[in-house]
């Protein structure tokens, strides 16, 4: 291929993959449907800064600002028309001022406090000229339901940030994904309202993806009701989660606090998380992850996985989860992984947990499956170097507090476990620890003692395995 047409097939193949990766976003949808053509095409990058169409009128009854509306580098959404009553849509002033912020040398997107933003799904795109900061001091919510959603938006995510490299979102504001009418919807792994499920489709949004970004700062914000995971990383470095809050009903289905994939170099501290699955989910591609003072519940607890799914290749290391509490849970913490896969997860260190009536504090399930029709397969990703300290609390009686549950293909290597003390929340009876194909040892005695664990390294794991990320 000559030079210009290998250009042309790069641009062609990042259009094609940036469409596929977002999934039917509106943007793709606007490419890929040229003939609906009712809606303005939008652009990926930043615009020239639109003039202001009025100063803003500051409202009585709000608190005052705690920026100044004159200042240059504050691009306050309200200048660029957003209104602010819950009713009005404010998504193309949203999207006005982010790109006027995103082209700036110094610039503060801010959503002001007192008001409610109605946001459809957007793509907030980069890379901006500048570090930005994302000031939420107001509500943002979300449309209310599928039945809101306009048809040609994508319904796998809301708010995307895409390809910042730079950004702290902080404030005490508000993002509500309003997901009731989405936990509803008669599908798995929804529950219609009467229980009844329906086989098909039923795609809910993300409330917040981070797609190929870095340095990333979140801080101080309060996401609540997402119809889906509250956040997700994907293709993303350098993030740091500190001071938030993420709350949705224990029974919201697959409404994950912060998923994170393909994402390196992450912090989660002082993080207050209850939701309807998992807690914080790390799925392939993760390492240097260091989690700290976060408390979950009720939720499915800390989970790494679930990872190989249709045989595929997961890459986990270097995770620590420490100084955290998890409350009324599914599971503690958990690695999780389908048979089948391939790759490995290693370097995890859960220290100084404190576990309050968890139904498995301590979980390794390399038999996950979500049907009943799941074979067993000869590969599976391989769970080494896994430490458990300092764990102590208390588990629902109704499983083992402790259940290493490892592929019959590659035993997990390594598990080691010291100052763990785990009693029934309720009752006297001490459940055995539940042991399969699972290597490792006991530091100090362990309650209930994890006899089950077999001493050694076994034969079958080569240097060739270990080396298999
Ligand atoms: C759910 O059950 C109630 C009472 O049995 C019934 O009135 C209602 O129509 C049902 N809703 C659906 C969506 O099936
Ligand atoms: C832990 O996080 C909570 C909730 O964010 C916070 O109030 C507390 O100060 C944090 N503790 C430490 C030691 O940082
Ligand atoms: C593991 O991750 C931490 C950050 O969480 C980092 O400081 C450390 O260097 C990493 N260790 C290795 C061996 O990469
Ligand atoms: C899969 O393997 C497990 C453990 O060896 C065994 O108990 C189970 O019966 C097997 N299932 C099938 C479908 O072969
Ligand atoms: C066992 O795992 C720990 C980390 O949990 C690691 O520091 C240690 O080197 C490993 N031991 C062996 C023999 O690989």
């Amino acid at each position: 291929m000559n030079n210009h047409s290998s250009r042309v097939a790069f641009i062609l193949l990042s259009l094609v993959l940036f469409c596929f990766m977002l999934l039917s976003s509106v943007h793709c949808r606007t490419h890929l449907h040229k003939n609906r053509g009712s809606f303005p095409v939008e652009s990926h990058i930043s615009f020239p800064p639109s003039p202001a169409p009025q100063a803003a009128v500051g409202s009585a009854a709000a608190p005052p600002p705690s920026y100044t509306a004159d200042d240059p580098a504050v691009f306050d959404v309200r200048k660029y028309g957003a209104v602010g009553d819950g009713l009005a849509d404010d998504t193309e002033a949203f999207k006005a001022a982010w790109d006027s912020a995103c082209g700036a040398e110094s610039a503060t997107l801010l959503v002001p406090r007192g008001h409610l933003f109605l946001i459809q799904s957007t793509i907030f795109t980069g890379p901006c000229r500048a570090d930005i900061v994302v000031q939420i001091d107001g509500t943002i919510v979300a449309p209310d339901g599928p039945d809101s959603w306009p048809q040609r938006n994508s319904k796998r995510q809301w708010l995307i940030f895409y390809r910042i490299h730079g950004l702290s979102m902080q404030g005490g504001g508000v993002i509500d994904g309003r997901g009731e009418k989405w936990w509803e919807l008669p599908c798995k792994p929804h529950k219609g309202v009467n229980g009844s499920t329906t086989a098909g489709p039923c795609d809910s949004p993300v409330a917040i993806r981070f797609f190929m970004s870095s340095n990333l700062k979140i801080h101080g914000l309060k996401v609540t009701n997402s119809p889906q995971f509250h956040f997700r990383f994907d293709g993303c470095r350098d993030v740091n989660i500190d001071s938030l809050s993420i709350k949705s009903p224990s029974t919201s289905p697959n409404t994950d606090g912060i998923h994170i994939e393909n994402t390196n170099d992450v912090k989660i501290y002082n993080s207050v998380i209850s939701n309807g699955d998992d807690c914080v989910s790390i799925g392939a591609g993760c390492f240097n992850v260091d989690i700290r003072n976060i408390s979950c519940g009720p939720s499915h607890g800390i989970s790494i996985g679930s990872l190989g799914r249709l045989n595929s290749h997961a890459c986990v290391s270097n995770i620590t989860v420490r100084d955290s509490v998890i409350r009324r849970s599914a599971n503690g913490v958990r690695i999780k992984t389908w048979q089948g896969g391939s790759g490995a997860v290693s370097g995890v260190t859960f220290d100084n947990i404190h576990m309050d009536t968890v139904r498995n504090p301590i979980i390794v399930d390399q038999y996950y499956c979500l049907t009943k029709s799941c074979t067993n397969q000869t590969s599976a990703v391989y769970v080494s170097d896994v430490s458990y300290s300092n764990i102590k609390g208390t588990y629902d009686a109704r499983s083992p507090p402790m259940r290493f549950a490892c592929s019959e293909a590659i035993p997990c290597t390594n598990l080691t476990l010291s100052e763990v003390e785990l009693l029934p929340a309720q009752g006297e009876y001490v459940t055995d620890p539940v042991c399969w194909n699972a290597y490792g040892a006991m530091e100090t005695l362990t309650i209930p003692p994890a006899t089950c664990l077999l001493e050694g390294t076994p034969e079958k794991i080569t240097q060739s395995e270990v080396e298999r990320c």
